[in-house]
Parts: C-alpha cells; structure tokens; sequence
C-alpha cells in the first residue's frame, strides 16, 4: 500500500490531466506584477453585465466606488483587476489595504500607513533620482520639523545616488540604471527602527491630519510620474460585525473626498444596504452577482485549458456533474472551483476518466462530514434551522421550533458561531440577526 504513496506516478493520468487544474488562484493578487497578472488574463471571465462598467471603473477619477456581493462570489479578484489595469495602464498609483477586526476602527490610518510605504517601495523599484531631490526639498520647505515626513526622508535618506553597480542586502540583488542608482547607505535596523517610529505615530494621528498628509502624498505620486491614487480596502465583508466599518467609513467621510484620491471599497450586500443610512459616500455601487450556467463552465474551462489547451470542459466533466456543482454551489466562484477540485481528486482517485455526478455528490458529503464533526450537536441544530429561515434574530419563535433550542441558548450558540465564522451578525435598528456565512451555505441548505 505504502508504495503507492511513495509512486511519482501521476495521479490523475485517468482524467488526462497532469494535476488537479482546479484551484482558487487570487487573481492580479500581485498586481505590481506585470506577467504574472497578463497570465491571470487568461483564467478571467468577466461577467456579461459588468463588461461596459469595466470600461469606466479603472479610469474612473475622484470617486469613491463599493464592489460588494456574497462570499466569494469575485470581489477581490474584481477590484485588483482594476488596480492592475490603473496602475499598468492609466498611470495611477494604486495601493490596497486589507481591513480586519483589529485594525478597523483605525483603517485610514493603515490606509496612509500602506502610502507612505508603498510610495518608498515605488521609488526603490523605480530607482528614481530626481522624485528623491523633489521630496527632500518639497519635505524641508513645505513640511519643515514634521515628524512623518522627517522619518521618510531619513529613510530616502538611504538610497545613495551613484553610477555605479550596488549590491543590495535587503533583496540580495544587483540594480544598475542608466540615470543613478539609489542603494541603502545604512544598515537594515536603522531602518526597521525608522519604519515602526512611522507606525506609531501614524496609527494615533487624527483624521484631520491624515487628510493634509494625503495631499501632501498626491503631489509626491505626481513628482513620479503618477496621475493620482486608486486605494482598495477591502475584505470588509469578513468582519463579525459591521457596525464599526460603517462608523470608520462615516468618519473618514472627508478623507474619501480627498482630492486626487479614488476608493473602491469591497463588501457585503449588509455594507450596501447600510449605505443610504451613513450618507451617499458612495458615488457608485457595483453588485457582484454569482455566475450563471455557462459563466462558470468558463471560469472551469480556462482553468483546464491553462494547463492543456486542447482540453475543453466535456473532456473532463459528464453533463450531469456540472448540474450537481451548479445546484450546490449558485455558482459562487470560490464554491464551484473549489468543489470541482475536490470532485477532481476523487474521480482521479476512483481511477475514472471523466468527472461524475457521484463524485460531485461524495465531495459535497467529505466537506458536510468534516463541519459535522469540527461543530457540536447544538450547533448543527441552530446552523441547518437558521439556513432554511436567512435573517432571523434567536427570539423568533419559528427559529427555536425548527432548532429545539431556546432563545437563550440560540443567543449563545450563534456568538460561538460568529467567532468562527460559521455566522454573520448584523444589527438592523435596535434588533441583532443571523445568517449563515456564504462559505458554509451550500452545505447547510436544504433542497
Ligand atoms: N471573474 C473571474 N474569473 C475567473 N475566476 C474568478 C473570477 N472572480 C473570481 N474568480 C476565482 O474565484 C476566487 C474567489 O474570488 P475572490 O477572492 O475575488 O472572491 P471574493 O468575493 O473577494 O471572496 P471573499 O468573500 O472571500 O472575499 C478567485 O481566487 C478566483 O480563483
Ligand atoms: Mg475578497
């Protein structure tokens, strides 16, 4: 038996495949990376109803933008499309910063803290001369003894200008440029220290003075040779409990309208029913829906063909199998890669040479069977009731008939769940509801 684990052979010869083709890959994730984001071109579906509004959002300018849709339906990967093509190809600094429980009350502030770091690494991958000379004399006659910019222009401070080949330690390779190369003149703890003196004093820094450092850093971009700034938050849709995002968004309202600055925001379907209620911040809303039948036979498709261009997606999947992933999955992108991919193991493992129904089918049961044996009995219970019910807060008496469970137990069951992520709270007025996380949907809904 042992020599079969140990066999190179390729496990999925059966299904002519190589290996499993099917993988959540977090497109132009890099988006810095040119090649790397033209290869993520050709695993791209772009659903039919946003391809006009695609035309517009990377050249949208001063707008503040919410992509919002269900778990994993495609909202990242939509959003870092954008800064992808901004930053390639309408010269526009683009930087994205990632929200979570711990730093949301205080997402502005990481917002500038991602620029000022982001604009070093630019100047460094750029190996620019002159921007330097602009920002130290734009820093000592604008922003004389200001701390912030005191600390960055020590940190620019580093890069010597010089004609010659340096080697540097930090990435251990060597840069050469035609018009002077900048290399670290200091030691890489000088550095450190400098970079978290920055991050002090910029996690504690008012609103007020986050917004004249953003104009300070729009004329920098524009000294680079940037047209203005595309910032992405995002996973907002993530969090527990929304109501502290919607009070940082209300708050940073005048940092959103920052001139030379644009947003795009990516959330949940909660964010956007909140937004009438925090003010008109956004100027457009983009819903995500998941994909239909033949959008995802796409998605799969190029998937397949990214590893055997002559393959389509009947060599690999029966008719039948396709169905049962739909149904399962409403065609939620992250679901039906990922169960294709599970599919994709057993039917290799089975030995068949095509994907099948049943194999759908088992994959579906191995994902129920590990939730079913990770949660307590109770937890099942309140999870499949609040399924079938959607929205519904533990006092509704429908909810406690269908679970067995009481409102007091319910109460504390979904608080587990929430921590964990099995469960989304939301507060509508002055009433707490559940729903079950995206993620866990299609293995709780009945059929
Ligand atoms: N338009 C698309 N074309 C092809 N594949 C896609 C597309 N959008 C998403 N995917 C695939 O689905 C995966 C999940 O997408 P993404 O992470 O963008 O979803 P999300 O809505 O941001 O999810 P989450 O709710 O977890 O934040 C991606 O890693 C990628 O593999
Ligand atoms: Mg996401």
């Amino acid at each position: 038996m042992l020599e079969n684990f140990k066999s190179r052979e390729n496990r999925y010869k059966s299904l002519g495949l190589k290996e499993n083709p099917f993988k959540i890959v977090p497109l132009f994730r890099d988006f810095h990376n040119r090649e790397l984001c033209e290869y993520h071109e050709k695993l791209l579906v772009i659903p039919t109803e946003l391809e006009k509004t695609m035309q517009i959002l990377p050249i949208m300018t001063d707008r503040r933008a919410l992509i919002y849709g269900c778990y994993g339906v495609g909202k990242t990967s939509l959003a870092d499309l954008i800064l992808y093509l901004s930053y390639h190809y309408h010269t526009r600094f683009c930087i994205r910063t990632i929200v979570t429980e711990d730093n949301v009350a205080r997402a502005i502030n990481e917002v500038l803290l991602t620029l000022c770091f982001e604009i070093m690494e630019e100047i460094q991958r750029k190996t620019l001369k002159k921007p330097i000379e602009f920002i130290k004399k734009y820093f000592i006659d604008q922003r004389h003894g200001d701390l912030l910019l005191t600390s960055i222009a020590r940190l620019l401070g580093h890069y010597v200008e010089s004609q010659e080949t340096v080697s540097r330690k930090k990435h251990n390779t060597n840069l050469k440029a035609n018009l002077g190369v900048l290399g670290f003149s200091h030691d890489i703890s000088t550095e450190v220290e400098i970079r978290k003196e920055i991050q002090s004093y910029v996690e504690v820094l008012p609103i007020k003075t986050v917004g004249r450092y953003l104009s300070d850093f729009h004329k920098i971009i524009q000294e680079i040779g940037y047209q203005d700034i595309v910032i992405f938050i995002d996973e907002a849709d993530h969090l527990g409990e929304i109501e502290t995002f919607l009070k940082m968004l209300t708050k940073a309202r005048e940092i959103l309208f920052a001139a030379g600055y644009t947003f795009f925001v990516a959330g949940s379907p909660e964010i956007a029913r909140h937004t009438e209620s925090i003010g008109s911040i956004f100027d457009k809303t983009i819903f995500i829906s998941p994909a239909d039948f033949v959008s995802m036979k796409d998605v799969l498709e190029k998937l397949i063909k990214a590893q055997n261009s002559f393959f389509s997606i009947t060599s690999i999947f029966t008719k039948e199998s396709l169905d049962v992933i739909y149904e399962a999955t409403k065609g939620v992108r992250k679901q039906f890669i990922r169960l294709a991919e599970n599919a994709t193991d057993i039917a290799a493992s089975n030995g068949s040479s095509q994907i099948e129904a049943h194999h759908v089918l088992e994959a579906l049961q191995e994902t129920k069977d590990k939730i079913a044996f990770t949660l307590k009995d109770n937890q099942l219970k309140a999870l499949k009731a609040l399924s079938t019910l959607g929205f519904t807060s533990p006092s509704a008496k429908e909810l406690q008939k269908q679970s067995g469970l009481s409102r007091p137990s319910l109460s504390k069951i979904f608080q587990e769940l929430t921590k964990i992520g099995y469960v989304i709270k939301e507060k509508r007025g002055n009433k707490v509801l559940y729903s079950v996380s995206g993620a866990y949907l299609p293995y709780f809904e009945k059929k």
